[in-house]
C-alpha cells in the first residue's frame, strides 16, 4: 500500500498516533528543536531535545533517535531526526532528506504525525513519499517492511500538499519503470506503458514501430535496435499545455532498455546497472504526465527513442555509415556509443516541431561519472539556458553543474567517411564530447540543455535521505522545475 499524506492542524502531543516526528538541528549544548514540537517539548517539561541527546541525538543531517514516550504524550513513541545546521545547505532539501530519513525509519509503522510540515509543506510531502518508496513488484515473498502507512504532516498548505504529492508520484513512476527489468522493459513494453500512463493523463499519444521508424528514416534508432529480437520504437506525448500555453517546450530522454554495448561488448563487471540505461526516457516520460496532471500552462512533447543495444547477427558494426533522421550520417567508430545515436533522430524529429526549448536528459556517459562522481548531473547545451537548467537542478536538490564545449572538440569527431564519427579516438573529455556529438542535431538558434544523468539515476549505494537503492527518478524535479520556471518567466 502507497503512503497516505494529509495535513493536520492538531496538536502533535495530543495526537492518537503510533509515532510523533520531531526536527533537530545541532547548537552549541546538544541540539535543539526546530519549530513544530513546542506542545510535545511541554509535556516533557522542555526537556525534550536534551532526552533525545541522552539516546544519542546530535541534529546533524538525517540523524535518527528514537524514544518512548511513557504517556508523557498521547503517542507510545518520540522520533527525533537532524536537519543538520541552518547555514548547512538548502533549507528544503534539509527537509526532504530529513522526511526520507523519517519515513524509512518508520517502515512497518501504521500511522505517524509530522512536524516537518512545520518547515515546508511540500519538501516534507516529496521527502516522506520518496523516503518511503518501495519497488516491491519483484518480491514473491512478502520479505521488508511495509513502508509507513499514513503520515499527517503539521500544517495548512493545501497546494503545497497537493504539488508535493504529485511530483513524487511522478518521481516514483519514474524510478518504477527504471527498477523494472529489462526482460519485462524492452522497447514494445515500455511504449505500453508510456503509452498507458499518457492516456491515462489525457497526453495525446503516438508511437512508431519499427516500420514505422523504417518509413521515417529513422537510421539511428533502427541501427542501435537491429541487433536485437525486440525492435525498437519512438513514442511521442503531448500536453497541449491548456488553453494559453506560455512557451512550447521539447522534452527527449535516452530509452536503451538495456545497454550490453553490442559489439563493442561491455565488461561483465556492472553490465547488470544498464537496465537503468532508459532513466531519461522514464523521466521525460513521468514529467510530461505530470505537467498534465498539474496543468501547467507550457505546451509539453516528449520525444522518446527506445531500443535494446544487443551484440546478435544482425547487429549494427563498427565501421557502419547509419543515415539519421533528416539525412546527416554518422560514422560508427564504437557500437556502445549508442544513445548519441537514438538521440540525434529524436532531437532531430522533436525541433521539427519548432519549439522554444529543448530539455534532452540521457545515461549517456561513463565519464559523466569520473568527472561530477555519482550524486551530480552534468548539464550541457546553449549557455544561457544551461546556466538556467543547472541552477534549477541545485534548487530543487538534484545537484547539476554548467560544464562547457571547447571549441577544439568538434574536430576529434571528424569521420574518414561520413559526417561525424560516434565517438573521437581517445577518452578524454568524454561527457563534452557526447554532448558535442548531440549538438550537431540541434538547430542553431533553439535554446537547449543536455543533462548526463549516468550516475545521478541510479544509486548503488546504501540509502540516504529519500534516496534508496536502484532508479533514483532523477530528473524528474529538475524538468518540473524547468516547465515551471518556464511558465511564470517563459
Ligand atoms: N549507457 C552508457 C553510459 C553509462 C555508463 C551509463 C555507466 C551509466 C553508467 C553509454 O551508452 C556508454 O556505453 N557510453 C560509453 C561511451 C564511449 C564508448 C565513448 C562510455 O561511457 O564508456
Ligand atoms: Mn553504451
Ligand atoms: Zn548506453
Amino acid at each position: 500500500m502507497p503512503t497516505v499524506l494529509q495535513l493536520t492542524g492538531g496538536d502533535p502531543a495530543a495526537a492518537s498516533v503510533d509515532a510523533v516526528v520531531v526536527a533537530l538541528r545541532p547548537g552549541e549544548e546538544g541540539p535543539v528543536l526546530a519549530p513544530g514540537a513546542e506542545s510535545v517539548d511541554a509535556a516533557f517539561d522542555g526537556g525534550l531535545a536534551a532526552l533525545l541527546a541522552v539516546a544519542g541525538a546530535t541534529g546533524k543531517a538525517e540523524e535518527v533517535v528514537k524514544l518512548p514516550t511513557r504517556g508523557a504524550i498521547t503517542a507510545p513513541l518520540v522520533v527525533g531526526v537532524g536537519l543538520g545546521a541552518e547555514d548547512d545547505g538548502d533549507a528544503a532539501e534539509q527537509v526532504r532528506r530529513a522526511a526520507g530519513a523519517a519515513a524509512r525509519a518508520l517502515a512497518g509503522t501504521g500511522h505517524a504525525l509530522s512536524v516537518l510540515g512545520a518547515l515546508d509543506v511540500r519538501a516534507a510531502a516529496e521527502g516522506t513519499l520518496l523516503g518511503a518508496y518501495a519497488f516491491t513488484a519483484y518480491r514473491s515473498n512478502g520479505e521488508g517492511k511495509e513502508p509507513v502507512g499514513q503520515v499527517d504532516l503539521t500544517g495548512d498548505d493545501e497546494a503545497a500538499l497537493r504539488t508535493g504529492t504529485a511530483v513524487a508520484e511522478a518521481v516514483a513512476t519514474a524510478r518504477d519503470l527504471v527498477n523494472t527489468p529489462p526482460n519485462d522493459l524492452y522497447p514494445a513494453s515500455f511504449a505500453e506503458r508510456a503509452r498507458e500512463l499518457g492516456e491515462a493523463a489525457g497526453l495525446t499519444v503516438e508511437v512508431l514501430d519499427d516500420a514505422a521508424l523504417a518509413e521515417g528514416g529513422f537510421g539511428g534508432v533502427l541501427g542501435v535496435g537491429q541487433g536485437s529480437s525486440r525492435a525498437p520504437r519512438l513514442v511521442r506525448l503531448s500536453w497541449s499545455g491548456g488553453a494559453s500555453p506560455r512557451a512550447r517546450v521539447a522534452l527527449v530522454g535516452k530509452g536503451i532498455t538495456f545497454d550490453t554495448g553490442g559489439i563493442s561488448i561491455k565488461p561483465a563487471a556492472g553490465m547488470d546497472q544498464m537496465t537503468s540505461d532508459m532513466a531519461g526516457a522514464a523521466a521525460v516520460v513521468a514529467t510530461t504526465v505530470l505537467a498534465a496532471r498539474l496543468e501547467l500552462p507550457v505546451a509539453v512533447t516528449a520525444t522518446v527513442p527506445m531500443a535494446e543495444n544487443m551484440p546478435s547477427a544482425t547487429a549494427y558494426r563498427p565501421g557502419d555509415v547509419l543515415r539519421m533522421y533528416g539525412g546527416r550520417t554518422v560514422e560508427v567508430l564504437n557500437t556502445d556509443a549508442e544513445g548519441r545515436l537514438i538521440l540525434a533522430d529524436a532531437i532531430v524529429r522533436a525541433a521539427e516541431d519548432e519549439p522554444d526549448y529543448l530539455v534532452e536528459t540521457a545515461t549517456l556517459t561513463g565519464a559523466q561519472l569520473v568527472a561530477l562522481g555519482t550524486r551530480t548531473m552534468g548539464v550541457m547545451g546553449s549557455d544561457a539556458f544551461r546556466d538556467r537548467v543547472a541552477g534549477l537542478a541545485r534548487a530543487v536538490g538534484e545537484d547539476g553543474w554548467a560544464m562547457p564545449f571547447p571549441a577544439h572538440l568538434r574536430g576529434e569527431l571528424d569521420s574518414r567517411v561520413a559526417d561525424i564519427a560516434n565517438v573521437a579516438g581517445h577518452r578524454y573529455g568524454g561527457m563534452l564530447l557526447a554532448g558535442v556529438f548531440l549538438r550537431e542535431f540541434v538547430p542553431d538558434t533553439l535554446p537547449w540543455a543536455h543533462l548526463d544523468i549516468a550516475g545521478p539515476s541510479f544509486h548503488t549505494g546504501g540509502p540516504y535521505g529519500y534516496t534508496a537503492k536502484g532508479g533514483t527518478g532523477v530528473p524528474v524535479r529538475t524538468l518540473h522545475a524547468v516547465l515551471v520556471d518556464i511558465a511564470e518567466n517563459g
